[in-house]
């Protein structure tokens, strides 16, 4: 491989990493050969991940139990993680995910989960690594949605609004990170994992119908993305060598579903 885009050898956090998107990104970046600490509050899947990922290798996963809830397991898990890496090159948070609910009828509790799972979360890993990139730079990928930028017709006026925070957040801190170039990107994705499933199933016949209408079928390439083969491996650009020059940028890794401005 061309040198530019290896990240062999890169020591990744990975917020998420229990399955779906961090799961298959787990896998991935560590058949590229890079050193992974994932956070999870799954514990089974999340060491069966870093398991199955670590045998096949070159690269290694491992995996600590942290509540994103939590900022102080945040905070340790972040310290412990650096040790464990030997330090740090990369962050790519993807934990956390959406509430379906009407917006008129948001409960607290799916606002407080949102807010303190998605955007707090993020910010506060963020505020967590800082001190462990700066001295030489490095590169953190955040994952919003693509809902944050666009109506989306299943509901997710609370969720779009978190990710929406994880998007504004991201570009300041790109601002004020650049001077110890570290670099700030956000993925939205539209990829087929088991939590879109649950989605489908959660909602009513009524939302299900219009979301296969505005939102699967419509998509320009003809379908749902795949995460080991065609979102990790934006993932893998964002943190290597080829995009030092990237920063403060949004990412549709979506078919061409949403515009990315
Ligand atoms: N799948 C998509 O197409 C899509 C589209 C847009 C955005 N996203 C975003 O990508 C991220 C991953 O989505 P996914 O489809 O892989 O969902 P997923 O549910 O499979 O993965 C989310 C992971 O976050 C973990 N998690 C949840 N709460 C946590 C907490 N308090 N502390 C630590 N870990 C926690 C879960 O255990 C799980 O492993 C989410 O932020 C989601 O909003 C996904």
């Amino acid at each position: 491989m061309n040198e530019l885009f290896s990240i062999e050898g890169k020591r990744v956090l990975m917020a998420g990493g229990a399955r779906g998107i961090g799961g298959g990104t787990a896998r991935y970046l560590a058949r590229q050969g890079a050193q992974i600490v994932t956070f999870d509050i799954r514990d089974d899947l999340a060491s069966q991940v870093a398991k199955e990922a670590t045998e096949e290798g070159p690269g290694r996963v491992t995996f600590r139990h942290v509540d994103i809830l939590n900022p102080d397991e945040i905070t340790e898990g972040v310290e412990w993680a650096v040790k464990e890496l030997g330090g740090l090159d990369a962050m790519i948070t993807c934990h956390g995910g959406p509430l379906l609910s009407p917006a008129e009828e948001t409960s607290l509790h799916d606002w407080d989960w949102q807010l303190q799972v998605n955007s707090r979360g993020t910010g506060l890993l963020c505020q967590a690594v800082f001190p462990h990139l700066k001295e030489k730079g490095g590169s953190i990928v955040n994952v919003a949605a693509g809902g944050a930028l666009k109506d989306n017709p299943i509901h997710t006026a609370s969720y779009s609004a978190s990710k929406g925070a994880i998007i504004s957040y991201t570009r300041t801190i790109a601002y004020e990170w650049a001077k110890y170039n570290i670099r700030c990107n956000c993925v939205n994705p539209v990829v087929q994992t088991e939590r879109d499933t649950e989605l489908m199933a959660e909602m009513s016949p009524e939302d299900r119908k219009e979301f296969e209408g505005k939102v699967r079928n419509n998509i320009p390439l003809g379908r749902f993305g795949d995460v080991q083969t065609e979102l990790a491996p934006v993932f893998q650009f964002l943190i290597s060598p080829a995009a030092k020059f990237i920063t403060s940028q949004i990412y549709g890794v979506d078919g061409g579903l949403l515009p990315s401005r």
